[in-house]
């Protein structure tokens, strides 16, 4: 997909399809408003019908209007005009993606991006608009064994704006609305993958692959080499399967040779049975996103890399399957991390902190300034926050602040959890130094509880996206967040 920006008039556009918005009470907007008039009020006559109310995501598709060159308009409800602010605007975004995917348009001129948003400027309109109409346009059919039919997909999007001298800043969002959208892309891509296809060998490979086209540096460290780093609670889990565990390590150098770097690091389960304490079978498949943390880190390291954002930034995944076996761990077994800490593993289910905790103290080396590690952690996340924010755990109230702040401005929002001292009350042990389980009571509090234990050496947030990683039932599929919060956090940084 190509995007640009024009400033000019909307009704003069050869275009495949203009996209205008209309608000509560058949009011339309300023560009709507000149398409009305080159068109001799078609528009109005429209409205006047009935057809399109204005209400919020509802769209009209208009053909052969007279004096309009371009060949469809499609009229997008705002809802009302007072309220319209970036939740509204969000949503009339990815209404009219929606309804441009279903016609033949391969190209459309959107001017939503002309209307004034309350709070938000050119730049957060246009890299939304990016990332909305990106969204409508992915995909996942290569597993299919013929290609869907193809009906012409739209190639080419005109942004437009209200004024000529916001062309060049709303260029430069386009630009970083596309690198992120691409990171996305590719965490969903990689979520959406099934155990099969995914394993740990592919997403060290696709991790490798990565690393050749941006410039990252990439190191897979393999079984023997895991072991002699010490990890014993990675190794514990990747025990029970026959797919051999990766350590990759991506190194972005982006700022000043020796600026300490933001460690980002990923849950990479590429399979999620439970192993002997065994998942029940209903929905079992959704545990191929288990390794949605570690998708997104890839995603993100694409898009800071595109953007070449100046500064240092680390990326770990410690990628296994957990599969029951001969050789996997039992209830009550004992390991030892690489920390030097025992763990006492109670459930073999909890066994995305027994694979990070390892991987936090490894990062320890770069001696980071930030360590933000993602996880499809909890069931009890799903719980406490639904599938709309990502639960955020961390022990310096200013990265957790920073945060949530960039994922306000991506709109992939995350809130902040509890980590007090109380909770660590659940973590005891009668034969190691902890359990890798507390009781079902705040379990995504005690999981968090646990990775803190371990994270002492340097600021450190995590993000539990076990509620928002993926989407179940009839739009199953991986959701790609949280990339557009983690690169608007880099953003920031960088800057
Ligand atoms: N990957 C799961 C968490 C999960 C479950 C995410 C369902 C999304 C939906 C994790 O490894 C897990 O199994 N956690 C257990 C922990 C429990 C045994 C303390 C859970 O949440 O049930
Ligand atoms: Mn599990
Ligand atoms: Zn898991």
């Amino acid at each position: 997909m190509e995007f640009s920006i024009k400033s000019g008039s909307p009704e003069k556009q050869r275009s495949g399809c203009v996209v205008v918005g209309v608000f509560e009470g058949r009011k339309p907007s300023a560009s709507c408003q000149a398409i009305d008039a080159a068109s001799k009020s078609a528009v109005t006559e429209v409205l006047r019908k009935g057809d399109l109310e204005g209400v919020l995501g509802k769209t009209l598709l208009l053909h052969n209007l007279p004096g309009v060159p371009a060949d469809r308009i499609l009229l997008v409800g705002l809802g009302r005009e007072r309220e319209f602010g970036e939740a509204a605007y969000r949503t009339a975004v990815s209404a009219a993606a929606k309804a441009l995917k279903a016609t033949g348009a391969s190209d459309a001129t959107v001017c939503l991006t002309d209307i004034p948003v309350k709070r938000r400027d050119t730049d957060w309109k246009v890299e939304h608009a990016v990332l909305a109409i990106m969204e409508g346009a992915y995909r996942f059919d290569r597993l299919k064994s013929k290609p869907p039919e193809n009906k012409r997909s739209l190639r080419k999007v005109v942004l437009h704006v209200a004024r000529r001298n916001e062309i060049a800043a709303g260029e430069r969002a386009a630009e970083r609305g596309m690198a992120i959208a691409e990171g996305v892309a590719l965490a969903k891509d990689l979520g959406n993958l099934p155990g099969n296809h995914c394993t740990p060998t592919y997403l060290a490979e696709q991790a490798v692959e990565l690393g050749k086209r941006h410039g990252i540096k990439v190191e897979v460290l393999e079984q023997k080499e895991i072991e002699k780093l010490g990890m014993g609670c990675f190794l514990a889990v990747a025990r029970g399967s026959r797919q051999p565990p990766k350590l990759i390590v991506m190194e972005y150098h982006g700022g000043k040779r020796d600026a300490p770097p933001v460690a980002l690091v990923g849950k990479g389960i590429t399979f999620d049975t439970g192993g002997i304490s065994i998942k029940p079978a209903g929905e079992m498949d959704e545990m191929k996103f288990d390794m949605c943390g570690a998708a997104s880190v890839l995603g993100t390291m694409k898009a800071i890399a595109t953007m070449r954002l100046p500064l240092n930034v680390v990326g770990v995944i410690p990628a296994t399957e957990n599969m029951p076996g001969g050789n996997a761990i039992k209830p009550g077994d004992v390991v030892t991390t690489m920390s030097g800490q025992t763990v006492e593993i109670l459930n073999t289910d909890a066994e995305g902190r027994l694979i990070l905790c390892d991987a936090l103290t490894y990062v320890e080396k770069y001696k980071p300034a930030a360590v933000v590690n993602i996880a499809t952690l909890t069931g009890a996340m799903v719980i406490a926050l639904g599938h709309v924010a990502t639960g955020l755990f961390a022990n310096s109230d200013a990265l957790a602040r920073e945060l949530i702040a960039a994922g306000e401005n991506a709109w992939d929002r995350a809130w902040h959890m509890p980590l007090w001292d109380e909770y660590q009350d659940a973590l005891k042990s009668n034969f190691a130094d902890f359990p890798n389980i507390g009781s079902r009571a705040g379990g995504s509090i005690t999981a968090a509880c646990f990775l803190s234990r371990f994270t002492k050496a340097y600021p450190w947030a995590h993000l539990d996206i076990a509620g928002t990683a993926w989407k179940s039932g009839a739009d199953k599929g991986a959701t790609g967040r949280p990339v557009a919060l983690l690169s608007h956090f880099l953003v920031r940084r960088a800057a």
